[in-house]
């Protein structure tokens, strides 16, 4: 599987991951600027916040109630392709996810 990040300055770049990664795990462990993963994935923190291209949107298993809740309390505004990286992972239905990082996340 793969995704891919873009920043805010309009700069992307494409990672491989091992089936079963989540975004914010996949951009910890390629320095992707802007995901900080404070809680551990546990989606408790936020700073994992995302926002989903849309046309990969539908392509998601839905929002849990806790994932939900985590998404009121982001550093930047929500939108409606606002996720939790940590809770989106490759492999399986969802081969490829093109994210944005949020602007002032950094
Ligand atoms: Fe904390 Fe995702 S890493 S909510």
């Amino acid at each position: 599987p793969t995704i891919t990040f873009t920043q805010n300055d309009g700069t992307s770049q494409e990672v491989e991951v091992a089936e079963g990664t989540s975004v914010m795990r996949a951009a910890l462990s390629n320095s992707i600027a802007g995901i900080v993963g404070e809680c551990g994935g546990q989606a408790m923190c936020a700073t994992c916040h995302v926002h989903i291209r849309p046309e990969f949107a539908t392509q998601l298993p839905p929002l849990s109630d806790d994932e939900d809740e985590m998404l009121d309390c982001t550093s930047t505004p929500r939108t409606e392709t606002s996720r939790l990286g940590c809770q989106v992972t490759l492999g399986g239905d969802l081969p490829h996810v093109a994210v944005d990082i949020p602007a002032g996340q950094i």
